[in-house]
């Protein structure tokens, strides 16, 4: 057999094999590449279809005054001679005269508070406006009254030092029913006023901001009648998860 004769089959079966891998390998690329840029696309789809759904903690500032998520508290105190820019006398129940000082609100909030009162309204249940805006020199009338009735040990678990309290933000108030029954009092959380705030407020953007349970966070002492507006989407939150807002925000 001549050299040409053994070569030729060598070499088409070489040929063959060559392209075997050739073939195989080029169609194993495409379809890695076929399935990541389907993994691309899908994760495109994913991302434009199903946009995270975590909540934006910084959609409205903690800080700034006047900020519906503005965090007041024990260790935040109000700037000096704060008073909000935006004083009305709510469209709503009053407990006092409309010229009291306690019976004004932030007009921010006042589309939300009608909307809760007459829900409320819907389901049976009178809501009165006991008391909103405090200025620095009224919540101090208010403070050192109670700590001459009680001491100031009792009274720093139940009522803000003057410029720390969340009423001279113009956005909380405390809720109370006709006859005043159980005003101020834990007690309140058991009638249908107290009940109907509990289960219902955060639908209108309120919570009660110092929930049982909490007062290391909070340092106060339940009040379910004391209710802060931070808007539907927040109070949601809250509401569901059970947190404070120092909770929420991870702040003291
Ligand atoms: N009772 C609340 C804590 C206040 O005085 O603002
Ligand atoms: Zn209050």
């Amino acid at each position: 057999m001549s050299k040409t004769k053994i070569l030729l089959p060598v070499i088409i079966i070489a040929l063959i094999i060559v392209g075997f891998f050739y073939y195989f390998g080029y169609r194993k690329n495409q379809t890695n590449t076929n399935s990541t840029s389907q993994l691309d696309s899908n994760n495109i789809n994913e991302s434009e279809t199903n946009p995270p759904t975590g909540f934006d903690k910084t959609k409205y500032s903690i800080d700034e005054p006047g900020s519906i998520w503005w965090i007041v508290n024990k260790n935040r105190p109000l700037p000096d001679g704060y008073v909000p820019s935006d004083l009305i006398v709510p469209d709503v129940k009053l407990r006092l005269g409309s010229n009291a000082e306690q019976m004004q609100f932030s007009k921010t909030a006042e589309p939300a508070l009608i909307e809760m009162f007459k829900a409320a309204t819907t389901d049976g249940i009178t809501l009165v406006f006991g008391s909103g805006y405090r200025s620095y020199d009224l919540q101090k009338q208010f403070y050192d009254s109670y700590v001459a009735q009680d001491g100031q040990e009792a009274a720093d678990r139940y009522s803000a030092r003057p410029g720390t309290s969340e009423h001279q933000t113009g956005l909380s108030f405390d809720a109370t029913s006709v006859g005043e029954n159980c005003h101020l009092e834990i007690c309140w959380e058991n009638t249908p006023e107290g009940q109907w705030v509990k289960n219902n407020s955060y639908k209108y953007g309120f919570v009660v901001r110092y929930p049982n349970g909490k007062e290391s966070i909070t340092g106060y002492q339940y009040e379910p009648w004391h209710l802060r507006y931070v808007g539907v989407e927040l109070a949601t939150e809250l509401q569901t998860t059970g947190q404070t807002m120092e909770e929420f925000f991870g702040i003291n």
